[in-house]
Formats: C-alpha cells, sequence, structure tokens
C-alpha cells in the first residue's frame, strides 16, 4: 500500500481535491487536471497510464452542469461515458484498479425509501443519463472495478449548494428561497474521500452507493447550513415548478449506504454532522 501509484482524474475537480489530499498522506499520487489529460481522449488516456503505471485510478473528471448538459448532452456522453470508457479500458490494460463515481440521478426519484444499489435505475435529465452510461461503459470495460453513486455532493474546493447559500445570505435582506420538494443525501467530499480510501484498500468489487447519512430536502438542507453557520437569514419554501430549470430532477433520491456499509465495515457519517466539520473548514 505504501508505495501504490494512485492516479486522480479531473484533478482540479471539488471530490478531486479531497480525494488527493487523503491520498497523499497514503499513497504516491499523480493528479491529472483536465489540462494534463482529457479522459475522452483514448489514446491519450492509454499512453499516460501506460506511463505512470498506476495501481488505482480514481476516475473524478465529469461533465457535472447538470442543467447545461440539456443543450450540450453530446459534451455531456462524450466526457461522462465515453470518458469513463476509455478510462475502464486503460485501467484494465495496466491492471488498475478503477474507482469511478457517478450519481443519484441515474433514478427517477418515485421512490419513498432510500434506492438500493439494484433499484431500476431511469434518469430524468442527460446528465444522469450520460452517468448511467459511463456506469455500464466501466462495467463492459473491467473488471476490477468500484463505482460509487454519490449525491448532492459539497466541499471547500469547489463551488457547491451550502456555499451559495451562506453568499446568498450575506448579500439579501429577505428570506432565501429553497426547494422543500426534492429529497436526498447530502455528502461532503471529505468523507467521500475518506470512503474511498476504504474501498480501494480492501479493493471492493462492484457498484456501491457512497453518501453521508440521512434524508432532507434542499430547504431542510438550507436552514441547517444558516443555522449551523450561525447566520440570522429566514427560509422560505418553494416547490420545484417555481424554478423552471431545464433539467428534471429527481424528487426522492436518497442512497441507502447498506451494501458498502458491510464491505467497508465503516458507516458513513450523518449529514448533519459532515456537514458542521465543512463549515468549520471553510470558516
Ligand atoms: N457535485 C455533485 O453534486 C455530484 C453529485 C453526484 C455525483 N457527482 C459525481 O461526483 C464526481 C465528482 O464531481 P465534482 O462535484 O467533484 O465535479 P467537478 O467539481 O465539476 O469536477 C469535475 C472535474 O472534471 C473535469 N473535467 C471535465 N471534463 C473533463 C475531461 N474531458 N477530461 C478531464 N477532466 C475533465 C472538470 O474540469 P473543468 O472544470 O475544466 O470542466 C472538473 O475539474 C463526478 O463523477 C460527478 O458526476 C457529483
Amino acid at each position: 500500500m505504501g508505495n501504490e501509484r494512485v492516479v486522480v482524474t479531473g484533478g482540479a475537480g471539488m471530490l478531486a481535491r479531497d480525494l488527493v489530499k487523503v491520498f497523499t498522506n497514503q499513497y504516491e499520487v499523480t493528479c491529472l487536471p483536465r489540462a494534463a489529460l482529457d479522459v475522452a481522449d483514448e489514446n491519450a488516456v492509454l499512453s499516460c497510464f501506460r506511463e505512470l503505471q498506476p495501481n488505482v485510478v480514481l476516475h473524478a473528471a465529469a461533465y457535472t452542469q447538470v442543467d447545461r448538459a440539456e443543450m450540450e448532452s453530446a459534451e455531456a456522453f462524450r466526457v461522462n461515458a465515453s470518458g469513463a470508457r476509455a478510462v475502464a479500458r486503460a485501467s484494465a490494460a495496466v491492471g488498475a484498479f478503477l474507482v469511478a463515481y457517478s450519481t443519484d440521478f441515474v433514478f427517477s426519484g418515485l421512490a419513498s425509501a432510500p434506492y438500493g444499489e439494484e433499484a431500476q435505475t431511469g434518469p430524468l435529465c442527460a446528465y444522469g443519463r450520460s452517468k448511467l452510461a459511463g456506469e455500464l461503459a466501466v462495467q463492459e470495460e473491467t473488471d476490477r472495478y468500484a463505482v460509487l453513486r454519490t449525491a448532492w455532493l459539497y466541499g471547500a474546493g469547489g463551488g457547491c449548494f451550502p456555499k451559495t447559500m451562506l453568499r446568498l445570505a450575506a448579500a439579501a435582506d429577505k428570506p432565501l428561497a429553497v426547494v422543500c420538494d426534492q429529497f436526498g443525501s447530502p455528502t461532503f467530499s471529505g468523507d467521500l474521500a475518506a470512503l474511498t480510501v476504504a474501498v480501494v484498500r480492501l479493493r471492493c468489487q462492484g457498484l456501491y452507493h457512497a453518501v453521508n447519512e440521512g434524508v432532507v430536502s434542499w430547504f431542510e438542507f438550507a436552514r441547517e447550513v444558516l443555522r449551523c453557520a450561525g447566520v440570522a437569514r429566514g427560509v422560505t419554501a418553494i416547490g420545484s415548478d417555481e424554478l423552471d430549470r431545464p433539467a428534471k430532477r429527481p424528487a426522492y433520491s436518497a442512497l441507502c449506504t447498506r451494501r458498502l456499509r458491510s464491505a467497508i465495515r465503516l458507516a458513513p457519517r450523518s449529514w448533519r454532522e459532515a456537514l458542521a466539520d465543512f463549515l468549520e473548514e471553510i470558516r
């Protein structure tokens, strides 16, 4: 483990930054931002991996602009589907264990209890379809992989919902309007990085849901962000139809982590605890 080589794709992204931070203590890490490696360039990926000979690939590169993907679905599929395939194929070629990340947006949101890994998928938007195609590509190209579906990700290294709420609260003089009819599992990218270490160490194979514990609406999430940060600003509940965004989101996309918990013998923290640590980190 001490001298295992780890490559991180999409190295300037929010999750990638936490992966690099957490893995650097224990592994020899090469961080590859988009400028160093376009993951959809199959030849470039293969020659890069042949040169670096990673034992582990953490595929954190993705097209993540959910609304823009409705207009740019070809680019979303190029990165999220073809890119995942190229990375999986090259990982297999050099014998590396691959961890790829997917999303709760592969689900339609009609459930009323947290989704298990085996649940029927049915993405409502182009981003979700492109990520689902990426999952399938990984499964087709390599036997040595973990796909971690995560959700409502926030972290210090990128723009995210809690930071947006704090910024808007500081600028506004009236309550913030936040959607109350979408429920999910907010997840701190620092926690996802720590869970990834366990997955890599144990070489957990297959599809896993990797989120902080608990189910909450964006409205409740926003209220907790402001309360925990000590910001005195009200929040008004609105319906998602009032926002009129291009991409349709699942109404309920909480994920069940039972399979992950039993594989790594560790339980993800509650979303509240993780949020408190995040707010401390960015204070
Ligand atoms: N954020 C969420 O709420 C959320 C929820 C569920 C799942 N996920 C998944 O979690 C993973 C990490 O997401 P994140 O929030 O860390 O995303 P992020 O901050 O947007 O990072 C993704 C990184 O990938 C890079 N990238 C885009 N196209 C690329 C290409 N062709 N080649 C190489 N790099 C490329 C981006 O570079 P540019 O900035 O230059 O485009 C960006 O630095 C992704 O798989 C995402 O789908 C995220």
